[in-house]
């Protein structure tokens, strides 16, 4: 089975600005998915690095929907634009995040709670807002994908990243119960666990000794591409609808 199966199908893609969500909905739209693009750098998605023009160019199609995933009525707003232009979405690709390390002592309650509100309250609503296309989508008959990007500091402690790995706990165990919910509704719920993968997710780490520490993992591991995550996105979600590759730990082959 190619990938081919995803022609057709429509998609948001969190965190598509840079990294694993740009790459991802690169992928998806050179499928012929419809892909709605979330992320709060408007320039990025369309002027910058015009991704929307970019896929369009390729032959797919692309929306910039600007947004705040910390915003409740940015949120709204956004749900209501994909809706107006694409009408239900059938895949929902939650790859949006942020990681700020630094020791419990320092007390950085503005890294906790920005990790908190983006990694899991922003990924929650995009849940609330597109879990009912989801269900819809399934009970007609065709497939429907939620796949949630956590880390494998869900299950590996790493000294100064308690509070980043405590909301990848909090999304793993999230897609585990929501299997339980929507796994009956044929909706299907996939976890992906990255290890180090080069991205500009270490570009906000504000500790230049965890920053360095970072950059020297990166030459000792050969980090994943951001690509590497967006095909393992793409055959999860192209296998047929009653097979769920539900939790994948993704890791560079020299990370143990
Ligand atoms: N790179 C790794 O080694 C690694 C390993 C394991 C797991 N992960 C996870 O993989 C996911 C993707 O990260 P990445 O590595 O691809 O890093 P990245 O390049 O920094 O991508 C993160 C994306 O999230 C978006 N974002 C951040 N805050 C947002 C907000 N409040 N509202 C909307 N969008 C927001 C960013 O765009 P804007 O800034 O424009 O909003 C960006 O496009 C994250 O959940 C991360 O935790 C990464």
């Amino acid at each position: 089975m190619s990938y081919d199966t995803l022609t057709g199908r429509t998609a948001v893609v969190t965190g598509a600005a840079s990294g694993m969500g740009e790459a991802t909905a690169r992928l998806l739209a050179s499928y012929g998915v419809r892909v709605a693009l979330l992320a709060r750098r408007a320039e990025r998605l369309t002027d910058l690095t015009d991704l929307a023009g970019k896929i369009e160019a390729a032959g797919g199609q692309a929306l910039a929907v600007p947004t705040d995933l910390t915003d409740a009525a940015c949120v709204d707003a956004a749900v209501r634009q994909v809706h107006t232009a694409y009408g239900a979405v059938d895949l929902v690709v939650n790859a949006a995040g942020v990681m700020l390390p630094n020791p419990v002592t320092a007390g950085r309650t503005d890294e906790w709670q920005c990790m908190l509100d983006t990694n899991v309250t922003g990924a929650l609503r995009v849940i609330r807002a597109f879990t009912p296309d989801l269900i819809a989508a399934a009970a007609a008959g065709r497939t429907a994908d939620l796949v949630n990007i956590s880390s494998i500091g869900a299950h590996v402690p790493f000294p100064h990243y308690a509070v980043y790995g405590a909301t990848k706990a909090a999304l793993t165990y999230l897609s585990q119960s929501l299997r339980t919910e929507l796994g009956p509704l044929d909706v299907r719920v996939t976890n992906i666990e990255p290890g180090l993968t080069d991205t500009e997710l270490a570009d906000h780490v504000d500790n230049a000794e965890l920053s360095g520490q970072l950059d020297g993992m990166f030459d000792a591991l050969i980090g994943l591409s951001a690509d590497d995550i967006a095909d393992l996105i793409a055959f999860t979600t192209s296998r047929a609808r009653h097979v769920n590759l539900r939790q994948a730990i993704v890791l560079p082959t020299r990370q143990a």
